[in-house]
């Protein structure tokens, strides 16, 4: 963003003379009036107010590396390598490229205030306009081998959802196997990829978070969302404060998870299934019966009436009867 200094002298809101711009960042008045129309072509509105200056329209919140850094403890903040980047194809794909050598215990991190090319589960599109929200991925590595792969997708959204929980929010739930809801629509995706095998049974995979924050309008999604700020709004959400608290969510989660496997998670789980006893259908159809949970390798269960029948995670998704 190259209005970046710009916009973080006018975030709160008020009218800013142009000299007083140019004064504070030591460049001319013309200079500055070019630095608000670049910014208006980067999507910030910013209103001309005649004889006056200029005025963010809507309230921006920028993030910071120091500030999200601040927010982490101290003792995952040393084992992270955070970058913060401004644009990025996928921070999923940028975790990908980075890809520590094998012996590093480095986790990666790379968080981005938007992305070009984001993706979803199943070969979908992410969309990650700018400043709005918070895209954020890590990498991970893990003893264990890829089954493991099933019960770490659910123990990352419980991790998210704690982390939400601890900012105030309220009726968090968890759709199979990864989507989190707050109240009817879905306010984050995880996407989990495995980076490859380096030696037997250990295995690198890149975790990917895709979080609604304030966004209020996006085309072609047709899936019912909705975001923080909208879901929550008695809270203030920043999403500095959320990417330290999602990276230490997730960063425990998956100590956790490696010290002491799914079983830990699975109650926690279960507890914000929002399929719960509802009539669902799986297998393109094919099978039918009420939500009741998770087993202990995080396959859903169906209740089918003659019994429980698993549906196994990554493979199908569940819908709710018509
Ligand atoms: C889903 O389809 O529900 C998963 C969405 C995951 C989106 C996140 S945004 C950060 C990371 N980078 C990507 O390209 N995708 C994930």
């Amino acid at each position: 963003m190259k209005s970046r200094a710009l916009i973080s002298l006018m975030a709160d809101g008020q009218v800013h003379s142009g000299q007083s711009l140019a004064s504070s960042l030591g460049i001319s008045r013309t200079a500055i009036w070019k630095q608000v129309r670049r910014a208006a072509e980067e999507g910030y509105e910013i209103e001309t107010i005649r004889g006056k200056g200029y005025r963010l329209v809507n309230p921006v919140d920028l993030l910071d590396g120091n500030g999200i850094l601040e927010g982490i403890p101290e003792a995952v903040r040393r084992r992270i390598r955070l970058d913060v980047l401004d644009e990025v194809d996928s921070t999923n794909a940028e975790i990908i490229r980075q890809r520590p050598g094998p012996g590093s215990s480095v986790i990666p991190v790379c968080i981005a205030d938007c992305q070009t090319a984001g993706r979803g589960r199943r070969g979908r599109e992410w969309q990650s306009p700018r400043g709005q929200n918070l895209y954020l991925s890590l990498g991970l590595t893990f003893r264990g081998g890829f089954a493991m792969l099933d019960g770490l997708s659910l123990v990352l959204g419980v991790a998210a959802a704690e982390a939400l929980e601890a900012l105030g929010a309220d009726g968090v739930g968890l759709k199979w196997p990864n989507d989190i809801f707050l109240g009817k629509g879905k306010v984050a995706g995880i996407l989990v990829e495995l980076q490859g095998e380096l030696e037997e049974g250990v295995i690198q995979v890149v975790a990917g978070i895709g979080l609604n924050v304030h966004m209020r309008k996006a085309e072609g999604v047709t899936q019912a969302w909705d975001s923080l700020s909208v879901a929550s709004p008695s809270v203030d959400w920043v999403r500095n404060e959320l990417a330290a608290n999602m990276v230490n969510s997730l960063v425990s989660a998956a100590d956790e998870f490696s010290a002491s496997g799914f079983s830990a998670f699975r109650e926690r789980w279960q507890r914000r299934d929002i399929f719960s006893g509802k009539p669902l259908v799986a297998n393109q159809g094919d099978l039918a019966g009420l939500g009741a949970g998770i087993d202990d390798a995080g396959n859903y269960l169906l209740d089918t009436g003659q019994g429980l029948t698993p549906v196994r995670a990554g493979e199908i998704s569940l819908r709710v009867q018509p």
